[in-house]
């Protein structure tokens, strides 16, 4: 007997590129990645849909098992990818339609891939950008456990790379770790502009069908949707941004990274590196290469590179999608992986850092801007201080012991006593810092609390990020949503 009617072919997607030039415009290899973000998406738009009876209750729970299918075979590495779909979304779709039939092919109502690409940037984001900050932490705690080792060992303060003043290894320290909180602080602050919802903005215009971005929106956990489509969809700020913010966070990642190649040099003889931080030479049996901060240093290079990609990209693009965004992703990406990796191999080394107490080099004339200031509070004016002192340094430096070092002082200034001599003294000089936020040790050590005190706020910034990106695991786990 004939069936009544014949299988029906399974939907085509005819927009996607033919022919030779269908490899080129494909960007399934770079985002295969938004592949759980694209599921979260759909799932909130199928919700969505329901809301505005486009689905019916039973599709709705259809498509959504189906999208559940999807996630569970990517996760498995058994789902059916297919560069001649072009990318994640209507791989996603094309096996959403396999799966669900009829119902599946709904899907795409009220919505564009120009809408779902943004959608699925920014969910990705939002988990990258607290896996980022998750990332910054043990390196900050492993250089906040370093200063609070380090105690009073001293080290040469630098300036132009000159020795300037002594300081407390401490305060060195902690410099790096308070860039690392701004860093942290910018992406927190990125996060606050990616986390927008551009759903329901279509391809450019909106939607004729009765949807409300506001479902979607509050699903995923945003905390706004959009206010205008055509900016909804061609704008690509919150990569630039959060690349911007990765990139100075490399920056800041090679300048940690120069101290400690400059610190193992036996030149500075400063600090030796563990042995995870190291590599031999084939060539050379006597290396001991510092391998790892090396790289970190170099990964910045990339990451601006991305950055200016970025900006160079979307410099002159008219309004609405053009498809040049899509080369945008690979940037943010490859920032995101090339800092992840330099946090996590930084916090390896500055864990496994061993200092030399290097105080009694330090030089008696390091102590000068220190001898100034012992005149200033006497009154002296700060200029005839510091010709003083200028023009006597070779002889205090000279000084062989504390009463040469006297006799020195007081042929410079009549107000130059023991006091002055034990100036000279690195402990002595360090100690002498009174100033708020310098390198005393009241002080130090006050930065320290600050320190501990400035990482529970990171520590909340991430669980305030955390809380919204739960909704989008809820919604990928059947836990929520349609
Ligand atoms: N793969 C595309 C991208 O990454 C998705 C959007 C394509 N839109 C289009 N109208 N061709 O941007």
């Amino acid at each position: 007997m004939q069936p009544l009617s014949l299988p029906r072919e399974p939907a085509a997607h005819s927009f996607v590129a033919q022919g030779a030039g269908a490899s080129f415009v494909a960007s399934l290899s770079v985002d295969r990645r938004l592949a759980a973000a694209d599921v979260a998406g759909d799932l909130a738009h199928v919700a969505m849909l329901q809301a505005a009876g486009l689905l019916t209750r039973q599709e709705a729970k259809q498509v959504a098992a189906a999208l559940r299918d999807c996630l569970s075979e990517i996760e498995a590495g058994t789902f059916p990818w297919d560069e001649a779909l072009e990318d994640v979304h209507t791989n996603v779709e094309a096996r959403v339609i396999a799966l669900a039939g009829r119902a599946g092919e709904k899907l795409h109502a009220a919505r564009s891939r120009n809408d779902q690409v943004v959608l699925d940037e920014r969910l990705h984001l939002r988990l990258a950008i607290e896996g980022l900050l998750e990332a910054i932490l043990p390196l900050q705690r492993a250089l906040l456990r370093q200063a609070e080792a380090a105690g009073p060992a001293i080290v040469p303060g630098y300036t132009h790379l000159q020795r300037a003043q002594p300081i407390l290894l401490a305060h060195a320290l902690l410099a790096h770790l308070w860039r690392l909180s701004r860093d942290a602080d910018r992406l927190y602050d990125a996060f606050l502009r990616v986390n927008v919802s551009p759903a329901g903005a279509g391809a450019v215009a909106g939607t004729s069908l009765p949807v409300d971005p506001q479902i979607p929106a509050a699903l995923l956990g945003f905390d706004r949707a959009f206010a205008n489509s055509v900016d909804a969809t061609s704008d690509r700020d919150f990569l630039v941004e959060t690349t911007g913010a990765l990139a100075l966070l490399a920056v800041h990642l090679s300048q940690l990274a120069e101290d400690l190649v400059l610190a193992s040099t036996e030149e500075f003889g400063l600090a030796s590196l563990a042995d995870g931080g190291v590599a031999g030479s084939s060539f050379l049996p006597n290396k001991r290469n510092p391998d790892v901060p090396e790289l970190v240093r170099g990964t910045a290079g990339g990451v601006i590179g991305d950055l200016l990609a970025l900006l160079a990209l979307l410099k002159g693009l008219p309004l609405g999608y053009s498809r040049d965004l899509q080369a945008g992703k690979a940037s943010a990406f490859h920032a995101i992986d090339a800092t992840s990796g330099a946090l996590a191999a930084m916090a390896d080394v500055v864990a496994g850092l061993r200092f030399q107490d290097r105080a009694a080099a330090i030089a008696p004339a390091e102590s000068a801007a220190l001898l100034v200031e012992y005149l200033v509070r006497k009154g002296v004016p700060h200029r005839e201080a510091y010709e003083t002192v200028k023009s006597h340094l070779p002889a205090i430096a000279a000084s062989r012991d504390e009463p040469s070092a006297l006799a020195s002082l007081r042929a410079a200034s009549r107000d130059f006593d023991e006091g002055a001599v034990a100036l000279l003294r690195p402990s002595v000089a360090v100690a002498a810092v009174a100033s708020p936020g310098g390198t005393g040790p009241e002080a130090v050590a006050h930065q320290l609390l600050e320190a501990e005190a400035t990482l529970g706020r990171q520590s909340y910034h991430i669980n305030l990020i955390a809380k919204k990106n739960r909704r989008i695991s809820d919604l990928l786990s059947g836990e929520a949503g349609p």
